[in-house]
């Protein structure tokens, strides 16, 4: 499957990254086509809810951004996979922004199958991140094919990865 990753954590070398690249590789392993993008180093800005793109922009958005090159791997993927740490007890604002400039389009044309992975310093900090995903899942009619946390102690560790390799397996 065509499989587009979104990497949202600023930190280069930090925790969503390696869960990033560790599914990443479970995937080409499995075969399929990975392309992974750290959103996070692209400008990409909130939508300015003009209409714009339901009017005169026949779904094209108005604000010609980093998000312009997204778009088409977007309207490609058949499975997207959210990756973000946690910032105040929801996804990071880096994750927000491309999430909701889909607007334009209502929903990636291709999109069957989810994954988030998330991570966090503390414990049970998931509900809100966990609440969104799946209803942005259901929204989109794609499967929600499941969320690998990773805590403070759970980050870059065999049994992480493990989890990891079992999500890429539903594929
Ligand atoms: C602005 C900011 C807000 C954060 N908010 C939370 C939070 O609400 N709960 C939590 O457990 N960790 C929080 N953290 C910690 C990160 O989620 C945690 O360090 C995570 O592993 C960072 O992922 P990274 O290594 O991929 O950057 C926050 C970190 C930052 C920078």
């Amino acid at each position: 499957m065509n499989i587009l990753i979104l990497q949202a954590s600023p930190r280069a070398n930090g925790n969503t990254a390696w869960m990033a690249e560790e599914y990443k590789n479970a995937a080409e392993a499995a075969g399929h086509k990975v392309t992974l993008v750290n959103v996070s180093r692209k400008h990409i800005a909130g939508c300015l809810a003009c209409e714009y793109c339901h009017g005169k922009g026949n779904g094209a958005c108005i604000q010609k951004d980093d998000m312009q090159e997204l778009y088409p791997l977007m309207a490609e993927a058949e499975v997207l996979v959210l990756a973000a740490p946690i910032y105040y007890f929801t996804l990071c604002a880096q994750i927000q922004a491309p999430i909701q400039r889909m607007y334009c389009v209502n929903a990636p044309a291709k999109v069957k199958k989810m994954a988030l992975l998330c991570s966090s310093y503390s414990p049970n900090v998931y509900d809100g991140a966990k609440a969104e995903f799946r209803d942005i899942c259901n929204y989109w009619h794609a499967e929600n094919t499941g969320v690998v946390t990773a805590k403070i102690d759970e980050q870059k560790t065999d049994a992480t990865k493990q989890k990891i390799i079992d999500l890429v397996a539903k594929l």
